[in-house]
């Protein structure tokens, strides 16, 4: 008998396909959203499950589930998993880096661009009829090229948006738990390690791009948007939690920084409504890792891990993103 899953929300029908043939699968195409309770009760019985960063793998779903053997996100972060929890309950647990580095680089830079250039702005204005003659101090912004890029996280998707400012003849500044090796800050434009308070004192432009964490929670709060320059943007396409969302709000309600370009938010998706009360932000629904190929990739790859870490056929299959420790 082929080993039960569920697959947790929508997805591509070949993946779905793909999974039939090594597993009993248990789909959700209507893409209902499971309370922990519902995701329990689907959860039971089953050995593994593929899953997106909404479904909270913790110990109270744990206990209640002895015969899971493996969660696969499909997400490159993972703060939705217990790991320790995981670990201890003999559950393996997968993500699907890499594939999304590129696609969510462009993203952030398509953030950066609107932000600091008030294209969703000025769209709102000019499709509510208010556009009636040029005018020259209309949508004033900063630059993009030229400027300083403040990268905080630079991992394989903050090396890639730092590699996309040689364009734009950009200085990068960047913080990071570690410091990057000497040919690595070379290919990510020639990046300065600095600390955070420096970056945040140089950037015009402030990119988040670090995994979420206890630690890394509220990386950005009122005292490190008091450092940015009254002119810079900041752009989250991380995490939410990562920013502080309300001392961001008085932030650029008091335009103590110019503009911010956010793809997650706290809480998400039922944000802090008071950003729809700003002008001076871009709203984006999550969807930097959002084009086509892409979705189709990372898919793909939490299936692969699944198939690689229960249908290889032996007792110690392990899935290629195995992340725990
Ligand atoms: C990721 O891959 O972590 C994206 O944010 C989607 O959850």
């Amino acid at each position: 008998m082929k080993p039960a899953i569920l697959v947790a929300r929508a997805i591509f029908p070949e993946v779905l396909s793909r999974l039939e043939e090594y597993f009993e699968v248990e789909p959700n195409q209507d893409d209902v959203v499971f309370t922990p309770v519902e995701l329990a009760a689907k959860l039971k019985g089953k050995v593994g499950a593929l899953t997106t960063a909404s479904a909270k793998i913790n110990i109270e779903l744990l206990q209640q589930l002895p015969e899971l053997k493996m969660v696969a996100n499909m997400a490159v972060g993972y703060d939705n998993f217990d790991l320790a929890a995981c670990t201890t309950h003999g559950v393996m647990d997968s993500n699907s880096p890499d594939v999304l580095n590129e696609t969510t680089a462009d993203f952030g830079w398509a953030l950066l661009m609107a932000t600091a250039r008030r294209v969703t702005e000025s769209e709102h204005w000019l499709r509510a009829g208010q556009w009636t003659k040029w005018r020259y101090d209309y949508f004033l912004g900063p630059d993009v090229h030229g400027s300083t890029l403040g990268i905080i996280g630079m991992g394989r998707i903050g090396q890639a948006i730092a590699r996309r400012s040689m364009g734009f003849d950009m200085k990068v500044v960047y913080y990071n738990r570690s410091r990057l090796g000497t040919e690595q800050e070379a290919y990510a434009n020639n990046a300065e390690y600095v600390s955070k308070e420096e970056l945040l004192r140089q950037a015009d432009h402030v990119m988040l791009v670090l995994p979420y964490f206890p630690a890394s929670h509220h990386t950005i709060g009122e005292a490190e948007l008091a450092l940015m320059k009254p002119t810079a943007t900041l752009i989250n396409v991380a995490r939410g939690g990562i920013v502080d969302d309300v001392a961001l709000i008085a932030a650029l309600r008091a335009k103590r920084i110019a503009a911010a370009g956010l793809d997650v938010f706290e809480n998400e998706p039922k944000f802090n409504p008071d950003f729809l009360t700003l002008q001076n932000v871009v709203l984006t629904p999550h969807i930097a890792s959002a084009s086509e190929a892409t979705r189709r990739a990372m898919a793909n790859r939490a299936a692969d891990n699944l198939i690689a870490g229960l249908a290889s056929g032996k007792a110690d299959g392990r899935p290629l993103d195995w992340l725990n420790p």
